[in-house]
Formats: structure tokens, C-alpha cells, sequence
């Protein structure tokens, strides 16, 4: 199948542009490597056709699909960033909401089967029970995360105004192997970099704040299953465990064989205390079940940012 990778440099995307040319399909990648983001030239797969091209930007986005003609277009491009969507909400719905809508003009014009997104569990704020499943309230507490949600609502509407078939993955904590260590997010990454270069970390709250990590390779094979399956449903893609920072701190200190100085600092805003899903509808109707465990996967990140 034509697959359009929109983020496809990024850290997530670029795992599902790998999988995507695995499976045999043939790939194409808009990214902008916008500054504040983790998209990287050398995450860029070479079997891939690259498009340096913002989602907003409506007249480049049109070439791009009367040439690429996509079947399925992946939606991984955002500004991912609760901080900087607190501090700019106005460029984070420009980019999450007009970059959304950008695409899914271009869906219904070129005629595109389905779209793929990625939403995220910053949709829920302070979930109402656990763990997480696809029908707790929503109640977002970030810029970022209304506009994942409203792009929910939009994916839902399109589909029943224009017919576009979509499925939306509410994503855990994703890590792995090309995340961002420099971000303010991604705390495994961000910790691995700075166990293996002996920095102190910064631990905030009392560090038992406890999040569901999960691996980016199986995130990449949700999104993999999603292409043939789940039509027109929403799906929370994570491990069904919560971690706390504290325990990423003791797995890292294993995994390296050093123990960094922590600095303590005070609970971030927007910092949510509990959060772990119940994926069992993605077991049920995607197929997918999370491989990798953390320790695995802990690993697998810190070997990367060895090399
Ligand atoms: N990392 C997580 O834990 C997590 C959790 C939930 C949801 N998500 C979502 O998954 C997706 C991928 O996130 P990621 O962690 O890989 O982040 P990332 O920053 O590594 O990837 C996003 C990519 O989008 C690109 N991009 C940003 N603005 C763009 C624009 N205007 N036009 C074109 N490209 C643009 C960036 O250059 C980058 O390559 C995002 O939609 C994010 O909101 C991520």
C-alpha cells in the first residue's frame, strides 16, 4: 500500500516508517524537523520518499498529495510538547488542529481509504479511575491535550460527513531507541543520556508519580495493525502497568552500573500523579498486545544512546 508518514523523522513516526517498508508498502514522509521537535534527517528511512513540508501549509500539502496519492495517510506530526502548548496554545492548535485539518481536505480530495492518528492519553488530565480504559472521561489539562481530543471529535465527524475511515491510537508514555533526550519530556530518555554522561537527574514530586512506558516499537506495531484493522475506533495503546520515576531511576542504575546525584525539585504543572491503560480492546480488536518489557526496552535505549 502508498503510505503517508506525516512526523516520519520524528522519533515515533520514523519507527513506523521502518515497519511500514518491512511490511512491503511503499512509504512516503512529510516533516518539517521543526526546531523544538525530535524529527531528525538521519531518523529518516532511505527507502522512503522525504517531503521537508509543514501540515499547515495548505498549497504544498496539496502537491504532495496529488503526487504521493497516499491510501493511508499515518498522522504522527504534532507539536508534542504539554509545555510549550501551555505557553503557545496558539501554535499548538495551528499545528494539531489546521495541520489535522489539512490532511483530512486532502484525504476526502485525493481519496485516501483511511487515516491513522495519534492521540494520546494527555486526552484524560486526571483520569477518573483505573486504569484507563477507551470510555473514562476525558477531561484534558493542557492545551495539548484538548487538541488531541478535539482532533478525536474531528476524525469522527469527518468520517461521518466525508466518509474517511480513521482509527486513533491514545498512546501511553512512549520510549525507545531515538527519542528526544533533550526535550522536557521523555524521562527515559532524558535519564539514560544522563546516566551514561554521569549528570545528576532531576526527580520531581516524591518520584512515586507512576506512568505506563510504553515500548516505541510495539507503538510503531499498533499502528501497523491499525492500517487493515479497527476501523472508525479509538483504541488506548499502552502496557497496563504504571512505573514510577523512582523505579525508572533503580532499572537505569542497574542497566549502567551507575548511580547519578538526584536533584529534587517540586511537582511540575500539569504532572499527573496515576496513569496506566487497559489495552485490552487493541488485544481484542487490533491484535496487539505489548512485547517488550521495561527492563527490555530500558536497555535496548540505553545501548542506542551508547552508540
Ligand atoms: N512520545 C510520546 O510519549 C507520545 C505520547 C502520546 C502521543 N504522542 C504523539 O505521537 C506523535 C509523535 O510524537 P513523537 O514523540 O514521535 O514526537 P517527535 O517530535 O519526535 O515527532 C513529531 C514529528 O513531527 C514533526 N512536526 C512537528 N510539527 C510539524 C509541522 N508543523 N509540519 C510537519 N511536521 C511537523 C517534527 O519535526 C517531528 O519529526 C505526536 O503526534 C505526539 O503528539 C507521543
Amino acid at each position: 500500500m502508498r503510505v503517508l508518514v506525516t512526523g516520519g523523522a520524528g522519533f515515533i513516526g520514523s519507527h513506523i516508517v521502518d515497519q511500514c517498508i518491512a511490511a512491503g508498502h511503499e512509504v512516503a514522509i512529510v516533516d518539517n524537523l521543526w526546531e523544538e521537535g525530535g524529527g531528525k534527517t538521519q531518523n529518516l528511512n532511505a527507502q522512503a520518499t522525504f517531503y521537508r513540508a509543514d501540515v499547515t501549509d495548505e498549497a504544498t500539502l496539496s502537491h504532495i498529495f496529488d503526487e504521493v496519492r497516499p491510501e493511508i495517510v499515518s498522522h504522527q506530526a504534532a507539536q508534542h510538547s504539554v509545555a510549550i502548548s501551555t505557553k503557545n496554545p496558539r501554535l499548538d492548535a495551528r499545528v494539531n488542529v489546521l495541520g489535522l485539518l489539512n490532511m483530512l481536505t486532502n484525504c476526502t480530495r485525493t481519496g485516501t481509504r483511511k487515516i491513522v492518528f495519534a492521540s494520546s492519553g494527555a486526552t484524560y488530565g486526571t483520569p477518573a479511575y483505573l486504569p484507563i480504559n477507551e470510555d473514562t472521561p476525558q477531561r484534558p489539562e493542557s492545551p495539548y491535550g484538548i487538541t488531541k481530543m478535539v482532533a478525536e471529535h474531528y476524525l469522527r465527524y469527518w468520517q461521518e460527513a466525508n466518509g474517511l475511515t480513521y482509527t486513533a491510537l491514545r498512546y501511553g508514555n512512549v520510549f525507545g531507541p531515538r527519542q528526544d533526550p533533550n526535550g522536557e519530556a521523555g524521562v527515559i530518555a532524558i535519564f539514560a543520556k544522563r546516566f551514561l554522561n554521569h549528570d545528576s537527574v532531576r526527580i520531581d514530586w516524591d518520584g512515586e508519580q507512576q506512568k505506563d512506558y510504553v515500548y516505541v516499537e510495539d507503538v510503531a506495531r499498533a499502528n501497523l495493525l491499525a492500517l487493515d484493522n479497527g476501523d472508525n475506533e479509538i483504541f488506548c495503546i499502552g502496557t497496563g502497568r504504571g512505573a514510577s520515576v523512582n523505579e525508572l531511576y533503580r532499572v537505569l542504575e542497574k542497566t549502567t552500573g551507575y548511580s547519578p546525584e538526584i536533584v529534587r525539585a517540586p511537582r511540575r504543572p500539569g504532572d499527573i500523579y496515576l496513569a496506566y491503560f487497559d489495552s485490552s480492546k487493541a488485544a481484542r480488536v487490533l491484535g496487539w498486545k505489548p512485547r517488550e518489557t521495561l527492563e527490555e526496552g530500558i536497555k535496548n535505549t540505553v545501548d542506542y544512546f551508547r552508540q
